[in-house]
């Protein structure tokens, strides 16, 4: 992130001037012409005072009834094992991972012991669970729902448990099928949740299980709390926090090709290609116009102002390190915030990868506003604890509809129109935060 900004600092004087220049035309450009070019079905116009987030909403998520019954259900009295859950990856992928972990041991009618964290490589750290989460919280907010093991029973805290390779099946999956057996023989096993699963079978008590631990049973030790929170007071308020995804590797993933770089950005990009070469040709067209394709930050900043977002609200950048071209974004929107421009910078440089996206996971979940340029774990979770929480002010920017509308030649302000129209009718239905399996639609 420093080098990051010593880059910016450093970039040429020329493609400053460019950039500004461009968006000068830009504002040029898209200064409304005319005020009778105003479209019938527009609630209100994104030139405007009011932003996307005085549109009246149709539809809000709320937990569903079930989940926060779903404590009603007696546990049953015979234990049929125990599970470790063992998470992997980032943070969110990690939690993911342990709420699927939580739903198959009630399914499955076991014990769960704590779950292990290991963090992937490039976080280069080993925080367990207790590292990140409440335990006491944890196991006291999942009371009833499932059974939990803060201690290993004797007779089989000295073994490892037998590992259950859930990765290699695919399709349909069912854990009672093919889980059971291995728990009910070994009584102790330990497995990574497939992603492809019959969760539609599951009896309600397995799935309230599932939503209570993601969404309900995980609060962040004190430690980080207090971390977290002195985050948030260092931001000055109202504010957003964006969640944009821009970073080298995304994009590298992403296999899509983009013009106008820096040569810094390419040049990190294409380090992180690997052998996934961008795509081609009517291929490359094809995808950008499906919305695979990661949104600029100048993009960005672009779908914000069509948002009728103001230029000079404060934004909080939750994003990974070596976010690259962010001047895109600060050269419109000139309050821009980062953990590392407030906090200290010891504290930033001895921070874990973990700990930073736990600072972002938390100011995300307080911020007035929250904005995605991604639907990723991340996200999913906090556009889930927002909606527990009753804040809705929460948008996924559609980077389908970027793709979609500037492949039709919209430019300026038609364009301003088009993605204004598509994110307002996402934001009055909720689409966008599409809740998954834990939240049921209340119409207002
Ligand atoms: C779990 O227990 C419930 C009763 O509490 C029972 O209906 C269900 O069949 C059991 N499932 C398994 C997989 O043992
Ligand atoms: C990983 O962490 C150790 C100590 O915490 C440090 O010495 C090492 O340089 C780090 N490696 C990378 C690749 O950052």
């Amino acid at each position: 992130m420093y080098e990051m900004i010593a880059l910016i600092v450093k970039k040429p004087l020329w493609s400053t001037l460019v950039v500004t220049f461009s968006l000068l035309l830009a504002v040029i450009c898209l200064t409304p012409s005319s005020p009778f070019s105003q479209s019938p079905v527009r609630s209100t116009s994104p030139f405007e005072e009011s932003d996307i987030w005085s549109v009246r909403r149709i539809v809000d998520w709320r937990p569903c009834k079930w989940w926060l019954q779903g404590h009603l259900t007696a546990l049953p009295v015979e234990s049929n094992g125990y599970i470790r859950v063992d998470c992997y990856g980032g943070l969110n992928q990690m939690r993911r991972d342990l709420c699927d972990g939580v739903g198959i041991a009630r399914l499955l009618n076991a014990t769960l012991v704590l779950p292990k964290f290991e963090v992937a490589a490039y976080w280069n750290e080993s925080s367990g669970f207790a590292d990140v989460f409440d335990v006491d919280y944890f196991i006291q907010r999942m009371n009833r729902f499932v059974k939990i093991a803060k201690e290993l029973p004797a007779e089989i805290a000295s073994k490892e448990p037998f590992r259950v390779d859930c990765s290699k099946r695919k399709g349909l999956f069912d854990y009672i099928e093919s889980v059971l057996p291995s728990l009910l023989e070994h009584r102790y096993i330990s497995m990574t949740p497939a992603m492809s699963q019959r969760r539609d079978r599951y009896p309600l008590y397995a799935k309230a299980a599932f939503c209570q631990a993601c969404y309900s049973a995980l609060r962040l030790t004190r430690a980080l709390e207090r971390k977290s929170s002195e985050l948030l007071l260092a931001i000055p308020k109202p504010f957003l926090s964006l969640h944009l995804r821009f970073e080298p590797d995304m994009v590298a993933y992403s296999q899509c090709k983009y013009d106008g770089l820096s040569h810094v950005s390419m040049e990190a990009i294409e380090a992180a290609r690997g052998d996934r070469k961008p795509w081609t040709g009517e291929v490359a067209r094809v995808w950008r116009n499906r919305g695979k394709c990661p949104l600029t930050p100048k993009e960005t900043a672009f779908v914000l102002q069509a948002l009728s977002i103001p230029t000079n609200t404060n934004i909080y950048l939750a994003a990974g390190d070596g976010l690259t071209e962010l001047e895109g974004l600060t050269s419109v929107y000139t309050n821009v915030v980062t953990k590392s421009t407030l906090l200290s910078g010891e504290d930033f440089t001895s921070m874990h990868g973990n700990t930073k996206a736990a600072l972002d996971y938390y100011v995300s979940i307080n911020s007035d506003s929250y904005v995605a340029t991604y639907f990723g774990n991340m996200d999913k979770m906090v556009a889930a604890i927002r909606a527990v929480k009753g804040l809705f002010k929460t948008l996924l920017l559609s980077r389908k509809a970027f793709a979609e509308f500037t492949s039709q030649g919209l430019k300026g302000k038609e364009l301003m129109d088009a993605l204004w129209k598509a994110h307002r009718d996402d934001f009055v239905m909720g689409r966008g935060s599409a809740l998954p399996a834990c939240f049921c639609e209340l119409r207002l």
